[in-house]
């Protein structure tokens, strides 16, 4: 019987799930880093399953292409808001994604950002680029994360793991959002409050629900507008979330500080706004960018193949 084929969508995709792959299936990589929505569409029929690698997005279009031997979809992240889950499931392909595994180097990076942006690094940091030397007792100041209400925006995972790593921080309060107070929330001893609440009262506020239809563009001038003037923004979960525009605006003259992992476009043009503001930090969607992180996504991805391949539930089905 021959192998099952399966589609790899870039040559820079982590070896431990490669290795599970090629165990079991005939495989084929895209020879490219980051492949171009041409190249995949041009390799992807007759396929049985796909390995996403990056976020390209999963349509009619792309199902249609694939074929009737598409079986099964994995995509390498915890979002899949690049994927039509409900056109995937009405075909009667598994698809599935991987939390979980990265929730940890999420946090981290949420924890970087929230101090980078609170001790002003990026601005320290250009003004010795620029030869400036003045300092002094008032030089720089910035925010105490000691003491402070951090608010989250989505307790999910993700929310979850940056509440847990803050604890030696001697937080003041933890508050968060969404759409119902949660048990986990209760053991960590974090407050459920009103949207309204959230943004009144977070010394820092950390984003990270998921991108969906109500989450899209929600961070608008008059979301901003109630925001502290003293407050930290961040966004470790997609760009799209909020309205460039409006946090350019914010950052100008109502908050005091963001700290970005994900933006809106993405990768940021060098000659953006955003990257001219001194009061944001921005890295280009790293939260997850660590070795093991990545092969323990990749190894997940791939076993989530394997086991709709093989008719077993997905490790993460969607
Ligand atoms: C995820 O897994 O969703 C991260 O943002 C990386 O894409």
């Amino acid at each position: 019987m021959s192998l099952p084929r399966v589609l790899v969508t870039s040559n820079a995709t982590p070896t431990p799930g490669i290795d599970l792959l090629q165990a079991k299936c005939n495989v084929t990589i895209i020879p490219a880093i980051v492949s171009t929505r041409e190249q995949v569409l041009q390799a992807l029929p007759g396929h049985d399953a796909v390995f996403l690698a990056s976020h390209h997005v999963v349509n009619n279009e792309f199902l249609d292409i694939a074929g009737p031997n598409l079986k099964v979809v994995s995509t390498m992240s915890a979002g899949y808001d690049h994927l039509d889950v409900p056109e995937i499931k009405k075909r009667g392909i598994k698809v599935g994604h991987t939390p979980m595994v990265l929730s940890a180097a999420v946090a981290e990076m949420a924890v970087l950002l929230m101090l980078s942006a609170a001790r002003r690094v990026h601005e320290g940091r250009t003004k010795l680029d620029q030869g400036e030397t003045r300092s002094g007792p008032q030089w720089l100041l910035g925010q105490d994360l000691r003491g402070s209400t951090v608010g989250i925006f989505g307790l999910g995972n993700i929310g979850q793991a940056v509440v847990k790593r803050l604890t030696g921080f001697e937080v003041g309060r933890f508050i968060y959002t969404g759409h119902s107070r949660k048990k986990a929330g209760d053991e960590l001893g974090a407050t459920f409050v009103s949207l309204d609440e959230l943004l009144q009262q977070s010394d820092f506020l950390v984003i990270s629900a998921p991108l969906t239809n109500e989450t899209k563009g929600f961070f608008n001038d008059s979301v901003f507008d109630k925001m502290k003037k003293t407050s930290i923004f961040v966004n470790i979960s997609r760009g799209q979330i909020v309205n460039t525009d409006s946090l350019v605006r914010a950052l100008r003259d109502k908050i005091f500080a963001a700290g970005l992992d994900v933006t809106d476009p993405e990768p940021l043009p060098p000659d953006h706004e955003l990257l001219k503001l001194p009061n944001a930090v921005i890295v280009p969607h790293l939260g997850s960018a660590t070795i093991k992180t990545r092969n323990d996504m990749s190894t997940i991805a791939a076993q989530n193949i394997l086991n709709g391949l093989e008719g077993k539930p997905l490790i993460y089905p969607l």
